[in-house]
């Protein structure tokens, strides 16, 4: 879905979000988060999946027509010029900021090489994936397994390596580990449920590995990896 929304768009990082109101009064009450897909020409992108009752009236809209949109929000992936390899590890949703972030890292002279795992076919987000390398679970398109198995050959290649990460809490943990075995950089884009999404309400607190909490939505969504208790319950 494309937003015209030039002062976001002018101002939005890889990594960011927007939050999303359907025009319907008090249902849902609460604004829904969605990662910025991309920016350009004065128009934000967001790709998203039907999941509940926010999604589908999204869904149900037509051209023209007006949305409470606040953004850009949260802390993006940092993107830094230097002799390196970008690895963008996306599952499932997480895919939605990729082609975002692959193209300001192209802009800099960084190709990425993006690696995309789903359960099937049947999920994987049509011309998004252009390019990208791809597991499945069940073996229906690119390699049987998880994106992880991607990684770890990835970073059995020589030369630095950078990891950018988004996807379900299972994947980042595991993304986790492998890069902190590797030593790799590694940043995750975090999701939890929203409610304000400015840092106010402590609705997406998550635990840091120092101790003490991190607001997903203000702190984040991006991370870098080590500063996460993996061990903590998932937020969703
Ligand atoms: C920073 C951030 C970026 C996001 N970016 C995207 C994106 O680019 N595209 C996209 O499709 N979704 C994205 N999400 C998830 C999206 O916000 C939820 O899917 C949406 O809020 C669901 O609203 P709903 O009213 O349709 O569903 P609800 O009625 O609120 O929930 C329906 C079902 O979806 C599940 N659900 C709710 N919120 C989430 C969530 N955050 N993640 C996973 N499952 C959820 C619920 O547990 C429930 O089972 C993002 C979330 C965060 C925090
Ligand atoms: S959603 Fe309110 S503090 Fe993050």
């Amino acid at each position: 879905m494309e937003l015209k929304a030039p002062g976001i768009a002018r101002s939005a990082r890889p990594g960011q979000f927007i939050m999303v109101r359907p025009p319907h009064g008090s249902d849902p009450l609460l604004p829904r988060p969605f990662s910025i897909h991309d920016a350009r020409d004065g128009s934000v992108s967001i790709l998203y999946r039907v999941v509940g009752r926010g999604t589908e009236l999204l869904s149900g809209l037509g051209k023209g027509q007006a949305l409470a949109v606040t953004g850009p929000l949260g802390r993006g992936f940092p993107i830094r010029a230097g002799n390196y390899r970008p690895a963008l590890v996306a599952g499932g949703m997480g895919l939605a900021p990729m082609p975002f972030l692959a193209k300001k890292l192209a802009a800099l002279g960084r190709i990425p090489k993006i690696l995309y795992g789903c359960r099937t076919k049947g999920e994987l987000l049509g011309p998004s994936t252009l390019g990208a390398v791809i597991a499945t679970d069940d073996g229906s398109c690119g390699r049987r397994g998880l994106v992880t198995g991607l990684l770890e050959e990835e970073l059995c290649r020589a030369g630095s390596c950078r990891v950018f990460a988004c996807g379900p809490w299972a994947m980042l943990r595991q993304v986790s580990l492998l890069c902190q075995k590797s030593q790799v950089p590694c940043q995750v884009s975090l999701e939890a449920r929203m409610a304000c999404g400015l840092g106010a309400c402590q609705g997406c607190a998550v635990r840091g590995v120092h101790g003490g909490y991190l607001s997903v939505c203000s702190d984040g969504p991006v991370f870098d990896s080590r500063l996460i208790d993996w061990e903590q319950e998932p937020p969703l």
